[in-house]
């Protein structure tokens, strides 16, 4: 295997509006979407997509939300032995608005997510042993997440942490993630730096090392992302295309899971350049509507960012 993800599985239902509506305003949209999301398949279906051989840990509810995420998951090829049903709660679910601008606010109901259990991880244990890279994110009991990231370094396993949503994290998630990438917000509530500038998230993601982080990504949305590794005196600012946003929503799960698939089958690329290359191809789902739908595959992409030396 070269990417498990464990985390969740949201079906989202997204509404496309003039603007975000106000409390207690009632908006009319011009056109309504469902699609597979949730950022742990979010980012699985992006290492999919590009030809990584990936593994889905889940939960997801005995219902049709379900089946279809098994369903999807097939046909994008990621092993789904350890992706189970519960009848004790409903699949997660997104409702999502998206602004003309392409921005998002979105509400998410965890729902079956929050049953994926440590047995279920310890289950689990062998295909994320022979993994190269392991993904997690915020969207799941964040105690399995924690175990997850321990089971993973106790087999050399290469770890990222996707600390979304944001919430205050103990000194553990951080220690035990070999990558931890957050984006502005995230940074915002676990530094308590505000983010507008590159400047900023540069003396975030040096504060981040202070506290333990061995590697840290800040994604900045159009501004692209900086790179701080523990050990390097400068931390690097990669630069996104300009391009016109028609549905940002998922960005960073396309970056996440592209980051991941450089990684694991291309590792002698560095950290920079599988970030460079993750940036690339977020920007490409952004001018795209829908989340997991909105990732490009591999053969839609460029040579040149797939190669597996840096040119
Ligand atoms: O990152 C985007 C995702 O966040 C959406 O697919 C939604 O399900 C939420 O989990
Ligand atoms: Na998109």
């Amino acid at each position: 295997m070269d990417v498990t993800v464990v985390g969740s599985c949201n079906i989202d239902l997204i509404s496309y509006v003039p603007r975000l509506p106000k409390p207690g305003e009632t908006l009319q949209g011009s056109k309504f979407s469902m699609g597979f999301g949730g950022k742990g398949a979010n980012q699985c279906a992006m290492t999919a997509k590009l030809g990584a051989k990936t593994a889905m840990v889940a939960k997801v509810g005995y219902d049709t939300f379900g089946e279809g995420f098994l369903k999807k998951f097939r046909e994008l090829g990621v092993d789904t032995g350890h992706c189970s049903s519960t009848s004790e709660a409903m699949t997660g679910a997104a409702p999502i608005c998206v602004d003309e601008t392409g921005q998002n606010s979105v509400v998410i109901v965890p729902g079956a997510n929050l049953l994926l259990s440590e047995a279920d991880l310890e289950a689990a244990e062998e295909v994320i042993s022979k993994s190269k890279v392991i993904i997690c994110q915020l969207e799941i009991d964040p105690k399995v997440t924690l175990s997850a990231l321990k089971m993973a370094r106790k087999h050399k396993v290469m770890t990222i942490l996707n600390p979304a949503p944001a919430v205050h994290l103990e000194a553990d998630f951080l220690t035990n993630t070999d990558v931890f990438c957050p984006n502005e917000t995230e940074t915002e509530i676990l530094t308590g730096i505000s983010i507008r500038t590159v400047e900023e998230a540069k003396a975030a993601s040096e504060e981040m090392l202070r506290r333990g982080c061995n590697n840290v990504i800040i994604t900045l949305g159009g501004l692209g992302c900086v790179v701080a590794q523990a050990g390097f005196s400068e931390v690097v600012h990669v630069s996104a295309p300009s391009v016109t946003v028609v549905d940002s929503t998922g960005a960073g799960d396309a970056f996440i899971g592209s980051l991941a698939y450089f990684l694991s089958v291309a590792p002698g690329l560095g950290l920079v350049e599988s970030a460079r290359r993750a940036v690339q191809i977020a920007s490409i789902s952004v001018q795209h509507p829908g989340t997991m739908a909105s990732f490009p595959t591999r053969s839609e992409l460029p040579d040149t960012l797939l190669q597996e030396t840096s040119s």
